[in-house]
């Protein structure tokens, strides 16, 4: 087993439906530990930055005004195999095909308002957990 890190951001939807306590509950539970929290409203070069891979695809603008509309809590969390298993706590991108138990499974009907992002891989992680925080803002 590998100790990983990667970035969890609860997006503006899942801020403003009240799923904050929801969503960092299923992490503690499963036992992975939070190594930084905070909370902003992105500027739109953070939220460009963040979803670079997707620029030119027909849904970026609309992605970055959801992501830039409000709060985001963005986290890192830290524990073994994270990144992966983060994935299958949060489910499948549309959230009609996420399995009941996942986060977007239970809590979201909408692939724009899909409630919460996770890291992708270790490079994504690494570079996602340096764009949103310094590394003061996270424990050692
Ligand atoms: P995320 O990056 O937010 O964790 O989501 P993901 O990996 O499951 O999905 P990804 O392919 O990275 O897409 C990023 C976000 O863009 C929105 N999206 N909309 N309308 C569409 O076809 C479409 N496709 C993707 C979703 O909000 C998705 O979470
Ligand atoms: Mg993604």
């Amino acid at each position: 087993m590998t100790s990983e890190r990667t970035f969890i951001a609860i997006k503006p939807d899942g801020v403003q439906r009240g799923l904050i306590g929801e969503i960092i509950g299923r992490f503690e539970r499963k036992g992975f530990k939070l190594v930084g929290i905070k909370q902003l409203i992105p500027t739109r070069e953070l939220a460009e930055n963040h979803y670079k891979v997707h620029r030119g695809r027909p849904f970026f603008a609309g992605l970055v005004d959801l992501i830039t509309s409000g709060p985001v809590v963005a986290m890192v969390w830290e524990g073994d195999c994270i990144i992966s298993s983060a994935r299958k706590i949060i489910g499948a991108t549309k959230p009609l095909e996420a399995e009941p138990g996942t986060i977007r499974g239970d809590l979201a009907i909408n692939i724009s308002r899909n409630v919460i992002h996770g890291s992708d891989a270790v490079e994504t992680a690494e570079f996602e957990i340096n764009l949103w925080f310094k590394a003061s803002e996270l424990n050692i």
